[in-house]
């Protein structure tokens, strides 16, 4: 009858228009970041306070019929309150839930089941998750937009967005500026999502880890890669580790990243000043050992004469790595980014949610960076794993939800191929061509290597599993696809 009708028409919202996610900076293209910029601006000049330009102090009606649920797994301060402070700013209302012992999560709830559930009562969502992809994971299940306020290690796009606005507030353009990033590279989201963006807007990154902290392999590779970044080494007369390098990107994005743009003094660029220091604490939640050497930035630092006009930023909270003395210089702007998260969310949620009048800013709907790599989805329960132990799909509680899902990707030599995992983007290599084996769950055969694979439609993947050697696919009951030929034959 009418309450079936009615129930079916609420699962039928896969036939509207896409639900835009925000997990990764990637999911942005630049037009549309510029646009959140334009949209953060505009808040900024109708509803700032008289007496400090870059802090919101009025609100308006424009989400005065939205929801906003903040579905927080792990501490926050900024991310959450400045959320929950845009949508009110919007006029909209704010559902939480911001302690996972008293949410259903205390009783082993899935990440999955608790979306589908929650995504009912809102109009978006904000997650944060200690697990890397817990984002992608949730957006598969959600009815509603999901935003990431940071998943693990992974990223955190959102505080990407108010750190190229602050930047932007400063300079006209990211393109020829020279950023330095300082401290836990590895462990720190901000840090991975910001990488992307400044690649993609053409900054210069100076990567300052502390020890062992650099930024993780699969993310510098993506930098060179798929970014167009080029290595430039800062001492070319000395065999320095690679992080002892600056990752340029070239101007033109079809340039291979190892052929040196003509249009770019790289000798100046070693030599230029630093615009910008980014810094950012050591995340002890995120290692074993609590206690390991790490850079302090200080008035020492901040003395050396390639940082006289950087401006000083750090995505907070601070520990002991940024000096609290420094509130005071001229250079330091990290308490305005954060003040930048209320009108950049705002932006954020207005257009995801549609509610400009302006037409144009409707087109905030498409302009994805879609992968172009075709997706390998493994059934549950068999085949090739992600290796990322802090992965979503590692996680007991989603075990019946989240099967190993990969991007198939080859280089462009088309000599290598590997998988990239579709949640938490760690790369799985292979270490011989033939490592990995492609199973035919029809035939019942493998064959090894993935090249073929990359140039195949998702859909022709669908009736394949991936082991990562012959005896994983031999244990689990296929034979070598050339072995059957020899039979028949015989
Ligand atoms: C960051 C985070 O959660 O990753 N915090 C934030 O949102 N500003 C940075 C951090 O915790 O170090």
């Amino acid at each position: 009858g009418r309450a079936n009708w009615a129930y079916s028409s609420a699962l039928m919202t896969k036939a509207l228009p896409p639900t835009r996610h925000i997990v990764s900076i990637n999911d942005l293209s630049n037009k549309e970041i510029e646009t959140i910029f334009e949209v953060a601006q505009g808040f900024l000049q109708e509803l700032a306070d008289s007496h400090i330009p870059y802090r919101i102090a009025r609100s308006t009606g424009l989400a005065s019929k939205s929801i906003l649920a903040s579905l927080f797994y792990e501490p926050s301060t900024r991310t959450r309150l400045s959320f929950e402070t845009a949508m009110l700013r919007l006029g909209g209302a704010n559902i939480t839930s911001a302690d996972p012992a008293v949410s259903s999560a205390a009783k082993g709830e899935s990440l999955a089941d608790t979306i589908r559930v929650i995504s009912n009562y809102c109009d978006v969502v904000v997650i944060r998750h200690p697990r890397d992809g817990a984002a992608r994971l949730a957006a598969e299940y959600s009815q509603v937009p999901v935003i990431n306020g940071g998943d693990g290690s992974h990223e955190h796009p959102t505080q990407t967005l108010c750190d190229l606005f602050t930047l932007r507030s400063k300079k006209k353009s990211l393109r020829n500026m020279k950023v330095a990033i300082s401290g836990d590279l590895k462990g720190s989201r901000t840090i991975h999502s910001f990488v992307y963006a400044l690649a993609r807007f053409g900054a210069t990154i100076d990567p300052l880890p502390a020890p062992g902290m650099e930024l993780p392999e699969h993310v510098a590779r993506r930098l060179r890669e798929e970014f167009h970044c080029q290595m430039v080494s800062k001492a070319p007369d000395q065999v320095g580790g690679a992080i002892d390098a600056l990752y340029v990107t070239a101007d033109q994005p079809h340039q291979l990243s190892l052929i040196p743009d003509p249009d770019i003094d790289y000798g100046l660029l070693v030599q230029k000043k630093i615009d910008a220091v980014y810094v950012t604490r050591f995340q002890k939640e995120r290692w074993a050992e609590k206690d390991r050497p790490y850079p302090k930035v200080d008035a020492e630092f901040l003395g050396q004469p390639k940082f006289s006009e950087a401006s000083v930023m750090h995505p907070l909270p601070r520990v002991n790595e940024l000096d609290a003395a420094l509130d005071s210089d001229r250079r330091a702007i990290y308490f305005q980014q954060a003040a930048y998260g209320v009108p950049v969310r705002m932006a954020l949620i207005s257009l995801l949610l549609h509610l400009h009048k302006n037409k144009s800013l409707h087109q905030f709907s498409g302009g994805f960076a879609k992968p172009e790599h075709p997706i390998y989805a493994q059934p549950i329960g068999t085949g090739v794993t992600c290796g990322n132990r802090n992965c979503i799909v590692a996680d007991p509680a989603e075990r019946q939800y989240a099967a190993n899902k990969f991007y198939v990707i080859e280089d462009e030599a088309r000599q290598h191929c590997k998988l990239r995992c579709v949640y938490c983007e760690t790369d799985i290599e292979q270490e011989t061509a033939d490592q990995f084996v492609v199973s035919d769950s029809t035939r019942k055969t493998f064959s090894p290597g993935l090249r073929a694979l990359a140039r195949l439609p998702t859909e022709r993947l669908k009736h394949l599993i991936i082991y990562r050697s012959v005896s994983d696919a031999v244990a689990a009951g296929f034979q070598p696809r050339d072995n059957g030929k020899k039979a028949r034959a015989g």
